[in-house]
């Protein structure tokens, strides 16, 4: 078994861009305006730590949304999911949340807009994706990321990249309701070939670390345990980490985020003021944080033995202390700790389904990814879907007519 093989067959990026422009005049007769691409992302450390001001390191893949879209003369929104073969119609002058979900990520955007002053008119728009939803790499921050970037190109909005991704974040808080950070959307929009990005969520600053891979691949298995983050445990996390944060507040008056925190902060003062776990969860962050800079060092002399390490204790700190992870989760990562192709394995994303990141060989791919799918069916009655990605680049124009 290949790693494509247990999957079911899906087109290249190219051919996903043609296919949504077709999909488009097909569906409304005419040809679209834009046609934009966004991707999904990975992340290779720093997990959670996004909103807590701390540091992250994702990175682009080559699975990508991709929309085609057109301005209407009037009010009227036509947006038509081609994959789900599915279709939404509204107006944008009642942005309201459907029960169809996929399009709150494209109203929350334009909702974000007119809340900062833009008069939007109506449109046509066509989605399609080959990013697994569900599969924790973030297929909604794409989706997202390529309406706010086609209206900055459809009305000639002027806004920077950094901008798109604060609409798009505001999106996902405000409308879809999820309190997540900043990360999933910076990755998908400021993505670049080859480059891990370095993230400093305080202050935004970052920076694109190579990652030279050389014999090694990335490797994501998702569980197919459909993750749902907005129901709830990732918005308890986040509350969690804001209590532990006014509890060291009120010793340490210069702690405005767990980014602020640090080790002995934890262990000498949070841990007898605060509930068993609001300490955990803190301890988990500000430990993460740390892993993320020795991991970034180990990266920048190459060191994939001593990341791979990093990667493994990222995995039982959100496993045992942050308590994101799942059964499927953590037997994917035990698998791969009894792999010696495999330097490193991690839970990836929000959690509580998803997919894990390994960092492995690449001549003994297919074999892993083999044993590890006959284990885990044998467990979970099912294989886990096994992905081989690409770093790249970020939210583009891929057409204008
Ligand atoms: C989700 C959120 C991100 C981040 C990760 C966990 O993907 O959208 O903002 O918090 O979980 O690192």
């Amino acid at each position: 078994m290949t790693p494509s093989a247990n999957k079911p067959k899906v087109p290249n990026l190219l051919s996903l861009q043609r296919m949504v422009e077709q999909q488009f005049v097909e569906h409304f007769k005419t040809a679209p305006d834009f046609l934009v691409s966004s991707p999904g992302r990975i992340n290779l450390i720093g997990e959670h730590t996004d909103y807590n001001n701390g540091f992250v390191l994702p990175a682009a893949i080559d699975k990508q949304m991709n929309i085609a879209v057109s301005k209407r003369q009037d009010d009227e929104l036509h947006f038509v999911a081609a994959d789900f073969k599915d279709s939404y119609t509204g107006s944008v002058q009642k942005l309201a949340k459907s029960s169809k979900q996929w399009p709150d990520y494209i109203n929350g955007v334009l909702k974000e807009l007119q809340n900062k002053g833009y008069r939007l008119s109506g449109m046509n728009l066509v989605v399609n994706s080959n990013i697994p939803a569900g599969g924790g790499l973030s297929s909604s921050a794409a989706l997202e990321c390529c309406v706010v970037y086609a209206m900055n190109e459809i009305y000639g909005l002027g806004l920077s990249k950094l901008e798109m991704v604060k609409i798009a974040q505001s999106a996902e808080n405000n409308f879809v309701g999820l309190n997540c950070g900043i990360m999933d959307m910076f990755a998908s929009m400021f993505g670049k070939k080859d480059q891990a990005i370095l993230l400093d969520c305080r202050s935004l600053k970052y920076e694109y670390i190579p990652l030279e891979l050389h014999q090694y691949s990335i490797l994501l298995m998702d569980t197919r345990v459909k993750h749902s983050l907005a129901s709830g445990e990732y918005n308890v996390r986040r509350e969690q980490c804001e209590m532990g944060v006014r509890a060291l507040r009120k010793i340490y008056p210069q702690v405005l985020s767990l980014r602020d925190a640090n080790r002995a902060m934890i262990e000498y003062t949070l841990k007898d003021t605060v509930p068993d776990l609001v300490y955990t969860r803190c301890k988990y962050v500000v430990e993460e944080n740390l892993r993320l800079q020795v991991g970034c060092e180990a990266l920048r002399r190459n060191d994939l033995v001593a990341f791979g390490k990093k990667m493994f204790a990222s995995h039982i700190g959100l496993s045992k202390l942050y308590d994101v992870s799942c059964p499927e989760l953590d037997f994917l990562v035990e698998l791969a700790r009894e792999e010696h192709a495999i330097l490193g394995a991690r839970m990836m994303g929000g959690g509580f389904g998803g997919s894990t990141i390994n960092l492995i060989r690449k001549p003994f791919i297919n074999e892993v990814v083999e044993r590890m799918g006959k284990s885990y069916k044998n467990r979970f009655g099912q294989e886990p879907l096994a992905h081989i990605c690409n770093i790249s680049d970020g939210t583009q124009v891929t057409s204008a007519f």
